[in-house]
């Protein structure tokens, strides 16, 4: 097993990529390592025509990949809008990959960020050395992108201030980026794109101006439809997490899984799910995301302190934690949960009891 703590998307599925360019007789979209229906198979999963296996990546609606992986292919930005944990960072990793055949071009925004991060920075011990040369110029993975022909990810892109969001004009509708120290300019080449995410439960985010919306095409990522789906993603994803972490996975995973995402949906919507109890909501947002960090601490705790099988009593103080943001609120939300709903029904004694002794 390598040393490294996570490998990026083209590394972990190097073999089921090189499959695809191998069988990919589609027509590719300059500088593409694959054509865009091999993108969206890579994404989504399925066969390749001499039976390698691909897996699933993001579950969920095909229209919607296929719009993200088409507009790629234009001269709009694709912008995955959603609530935190739909997935939007890992399907922008996955595009890159699929795509440029690397997702490691990616700028982080903050509040923080100043344009010499999104353009370019200077050495300063070579430019007091030797003035402003191209050896001086420290290029941004934005500026890397734009002249290998690659795509760039921009993590929260409206948690950057609007003036360095606008930094991003330029280079969208004018595929170049001035270097007026240099009287020079770098022009992209052909596959330069941009995937933007951005979550739109933030407080305190900074409105893409109008003229910077224009340029993106923007692709929302959804709660999960259903519970059936919601439960794969999960059980999927706890799965390869646990192999990541060499932490055997239970056989009872997926009853919990079950019970868990039953609490989720509950709590999220503000419905039991029969529809007859109404329940007040947490101010969290319970994201699939959040159940799948829940499950896999629950999986640590049983694997180095129960021998191996998974007991509520081993999830209940993630689940406590992913529910209760708010000390006061949310504990009296997830009471009134515990003892209107929980406290009665089948197969949930033990859930009930573990979540109980915590509070
Ligand atoms: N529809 C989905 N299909 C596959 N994985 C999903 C889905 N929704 C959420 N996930 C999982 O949730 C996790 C967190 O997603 P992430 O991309 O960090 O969320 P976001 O960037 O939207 O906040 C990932 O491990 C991803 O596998
Ligand atoms: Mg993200």
């Amino acid at each position: 097993m390598s040393d490294i703590l996570r490998q990026t998307a083209e590394v972990i599925y190097q073999a089921e990529l090189d499959a695809l360019k191998a069988e990919d007789s589609g027509q590719k979209p300059d500088n593409w390592h694959l054509s865009p229906r091999s993108v969206v198979k890579y994404l989504l999963g399925g066969k390749n025509a001499s039976g390698v296996t691909i897996t699933p990546k993001y579950i969920g609606n095909q229209r919607l990949i296929e719009t993200a992986v088409a507009t790629l292919a234009t001269d709009r930005a694709l912008l995955l809008l959603g609530v935190p944990g739909t997935a939007k960072s890992w399907v922008s990793e996955h595009l890159s990959a699929a795509i440029s055949g690397t997702s490691t071009q990616v700028i982080q925004c903050t509040a923080g960020t100043d344009e010499n991060q999104i353009r370019y920075g200077w050495n300063y011990a070579q430019l007091l050395a030797k003035g402003p040369t191209r050896e001086a110029l420290v290029p941004t993975p934005l500026f890397r992108a734009m002249e290998s022909g690659t795509i760039c990810r921009l993590e929260e892109l409206t948690r950057m201030g609007s003036d360095v969001q606008d930094t991003l004009i330029t280079v969208l509708s004018e595929k170049m980026l001035p270097i007026p120290e240099l009287n020079d300019s770098v022009f992209a080449r052909r596959g330069f794109n941009i995937i933007a995410t951005a979550n739109n439960r933030d407080k305190g985010v900074n409105e893409l101006s109008s003229a910077l919306k224009r340029r993106f095409n923007v692709v929302v990522l959804p709660l999960p439809d259903d519970m059936a789906q919601e439960v794969d993603i999960i059980n999927r994803r706890v799965g390869e997490m646990g192999n990541s972490l060499s932490l055997p996975v239970p056989a009872n995973i997926s009853d919990e899984i079950e019970k868990l995402v039953t609490i989720f949906r509950e709590l999220r919507s503000g419905n039991t799910l029969d529809g007859k109890i109404a329940l007040k909501v947490p101010s969290g947002n319970l994201s699939t995301a959040e159940a799948i960090a829940v499950m896999v601490g629950g999986l640590s705790q049983a694997a180095w302190f129960s021998e191996g099988k998974l007991e509520p009593a081993d999830i209940g103080s993630n689940l406590v934690g992913a529910i209760i943001k708010d000390p006061v609120q949310d504990r009296l939300v997830l009471e009134e949960y515990l003892e209107t709903v929980l406290k009665k029904r089948p197969g949930y004694s033990a859930w009930y009891q573990s979540i109980n002794e915590l509070l």
